[in-house]
């Protein structure tokens, strides 16, 4: 049966099934870290550019589900035949931010451009709306990164703010992007 709110199974464009979960005390580290640090070798958008330990794996795990227990966020996962292809968090700020909530996305590069991405920050904006009920939902994008910054377009966010020259990214200082969810 499908978890609270989350679809259980998506069909990707390719005709697989990616199922979707919030991360569970049975997902391993382990995996996680590949997940995660390939990411890293690869270079691409996200904020990392240090590869993860598997004791930063395992913190990072221990935290995800600690936010979960105590309504502060989430990390909803899609598996493909098995393997972790895509997770999509959310997560409040604090004190007198915490009426906002932050999301982000990474997809593995063999599963990007088949639909997983969109399906799970669908549910992910769902999930946060239900469950967290925010003010305001945002993300950030570095300027760079056409594909997500037209994927978050599609689902209703807009820009609010940029950091000008804010991120190094491949040895470049690029813009950092803020995108709110207006419809
Ligand atoms: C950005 C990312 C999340 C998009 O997810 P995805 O699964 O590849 O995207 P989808 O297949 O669901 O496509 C959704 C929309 O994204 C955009 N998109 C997808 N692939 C694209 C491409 N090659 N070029 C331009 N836009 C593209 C389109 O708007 C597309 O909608 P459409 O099919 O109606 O045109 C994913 O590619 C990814 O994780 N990339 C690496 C890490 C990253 O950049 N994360 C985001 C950090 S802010």
């Amino acid at each position: 049966m499908a978890e609270c709110g989350l679809p259980k199974d998506v069909r990707l464009k390719d005709g697989r099934i990616a199922t979707v979960s919030f991360l569970s005390g049975k997902d391993s580290a382990r995996e996680l870290q590949r997940f995660i640090n390939a990411f890293v070798t690869e270079r691409t958008f996200l904020g990392y550019d240090k590869r993860f330990s598997l004791k930063e794996e395992e913190a990072f795990k221990k935290t995800q589900l600690s936010l979960r227990r105590k309504r502060e966020g989430h990390l909803i996962i899609a598996r493909v035949g098995g393997a972790l292809a895509g997770s999509t968090g959310a997560r409040r700020e604090k004190f007198k931010g915490r009426h906002n909530v932050s999301l982000g996305i990474a997809i593995a590069k063999p599963f990007r451009g088949i639909g997983l991405g969109e399906a799970l920050l669908r549910a992910n904006i769902r999930e946060t709306e239900r469950s967290l009920k925010p003010k305001n939902v945002f993300l950030s994008v570095l300027a760079p990164n056409e594909r997500a910054r037209k994927l978050y377009r599609k689902l209703g966010f807009r820009k609010f703010a940029v950091f000008p020259e804010w991120m190094l990214h491949q040895g470049k200082f690029v813009n950092h992007i803020f995108m709110r969810l207006e419809s």
